[in-house]
């Protein structure tokens, strides 16, 4: 290192001034690597920042441009070459305006001014021209500020609303097919336990009908003889006359049996007048009119009516309490054993002995009646799901998966609850709680 001019005189330094020089120069020299080593990591540094941001910028899915304050493209990100299928480097410097379908441009350039005015973000429908034709984007324009806090343009990010809106019609489109769809196993249940619910009225209706209809028949058939005994009486016939006629119309019988055909008849008629009033019963809706019931009685009719309803021969047993009252409606608990019953004879139509039986009992304050079956049970792995609607194992047509959803919820708006209590290889058993009736 020579600092000296090439006409000034060599002058000797002494040895104090050249430790000075060379420890200067070791300190510059030091703090020269620093520096460098400074710049280096700051280079680093940079370069993984931008390669992070150029990796953020290109897996977004919606576009990115950022506009100067002339309205010129600085930069661009995002799925903008995807959308507007041109390559993102050419559009940089060229006007904003270019991107948009004629016409589109005052609104947004407006837009523009106005959010590097008052520096609000803003959200506008933007038409920009697409390999497809002009396509509308929904573009958020934000402000953009230098470290100052000088506006120096914009950011607008865009994502085509054709995308959006055919994505949400599609969804509004299946959400609804899945309401039909609903609707319709809904109906087909309500169908199918009204088909069970005729089926076994018909059957319970046709018994004392065609009891009167015998009965009647009979009191035609005697009013007959009467009429002509009569008859011979209004023409004078003599009193040995009249004896020998009543003999051969077996008067004195007739009239015995007269009693029984008029008390048969109207015992029909009873019987009958019982079944409309259960039916009665059945159909009075939710108004929520709680009564005292007799749970057993209840059963048994809702037993009845299933068993005469279907083709499966199956025994259906009572044990248990004889009576047993409890507080709710009685259509409704009527609906829920029926539909237990109904569940119950469908398991057993492979069951060599078929068997259903009954349990009514009071216990802790409620009167708990037990549906027991003796077929094969439900598996560990379905038993969770036998209450979710439209659970079913049943082949399509035949299950709706709604019954016992259904009867859950009527056994719980009764104040009460219907659960499994057990179920293993030897069958079924489901139990329905409600609120016991107050004793008599
Ligand atoms: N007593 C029972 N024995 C065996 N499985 C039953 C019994 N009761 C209900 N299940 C099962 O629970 C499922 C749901 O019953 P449910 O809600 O009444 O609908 P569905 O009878 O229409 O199938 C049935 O498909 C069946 O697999
Ligand atoms: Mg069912």
């Amino acid at each position: 290192m020579n600092t000296q001019t090439p006409n000034e005189p060599l002058q000797a330094l002494d040895d104090e001034t050249w430790r000075d020089v060379v420890t200067a120069i070791d300190r510059t020299y030091s703090e020269l690597v620093d520096y460098q080593e400074r710049l280096e990591a700051q280079n680093r540094e940079l370069d993984e920042m931008r390669q992070f941001m150029a990796s953020v910028l290109s897996s977004i899915s919606e576009m990115l441009i950022v506009i100067d304050r002339a309205h010129n493209i600085e930069r661009t990100g995002g799925a903008l070459s995807d959308i507007l299928g041109i390559d993102t480097a050419s559009m940089i410097g060229t006007p904003l305006s270019d991107l948009l379908e004629a016409g589109a441009g005052k609104a947004l350039s407006d837009a523009i001014a106005e959010v590097m005015r008052d520096r609000r973000p803003r959200v506008i429908e933007v038409s920009f021209l697409t390999p497809d034709g002009p396509t509308p984007l929904d573009v958020s324009v934000s402000p953009r500020l230098d470290p100052r806090g000088r506006s120096q343009g914009v950011v607008l990010v865009g994502r085509p609303l054709g995308e959006l809106r055919n994505a949400y019609r599609e969804l509004e489109a299946s959400h609804t097919a899945l309401q039909n769809a609903q609707a319709q196993l809904v109906q087909h249940e309500k169908l199918a336990s009204l088909g069970r619910l005729v089926a076994g009225v018909a059957h319970e209706l046709n018994n004392p009908i065609s009891f009167v209809y015998a009965n009647t028949h009979a009191l035609e058939k005697y009013t007959r003889r009467f009429e002509t005994y009569f008859d011979a009486v209004q023409s004078g016939a003599s009193r040995p006359e009249l004896g020998a006629l009543r003999d051969e119309l077996k008067l004195d019988r007739t009239v015995k049996n007269l009693r029984g055909a008029i008390d048969g008849a109207k015992e029909g008629a009873e019987r009958v007048r019982d079944i409309v009033e259960d039916l009665r019963r059945l159909s009075a809706d939710g108004t929520g009119e709680k009564v005292r019931f007799d749970m057993v009685q209840t059963a048994r009719t809702a037993a009845d009516w299933v068993v005469r309803g279907t083709k499966t021969p199956v025994r259906i047993a009572m044990d248990g309490a004889a009576q047993a009252f409890a507080m709710g409606n009685p259509g409704h608990a009527q609906q829920v054993v029926m539909n237990l019953v109904q569940n119950a004879i469908d398991a057993l139509a492979d069951t060599a002995d078929p068997l259903v039986t009954l349990h009514a009992q009071a216990r802790d304050g409620k009167t708990v009646l037990q549906v027991r079956d003796n077929g094969p049970g439900i598996s560990e792995s379905d038993a969770p799901a036998i209450f979710d609607p439209f659970f079913t194992t049943k082949p399509v047509g035949k299950g709706t998966g709604l019954g016992l959803s259904i009867s859950q919820k009527i056994a719980q708006e009764n104040g009460g609850t219907l659960t499994l209590a057990a179920t293993g290889p030897n069958g079924s058993c489901f139990e329905l709680s409600l609120p016991a009736g107050d004793p008599e």
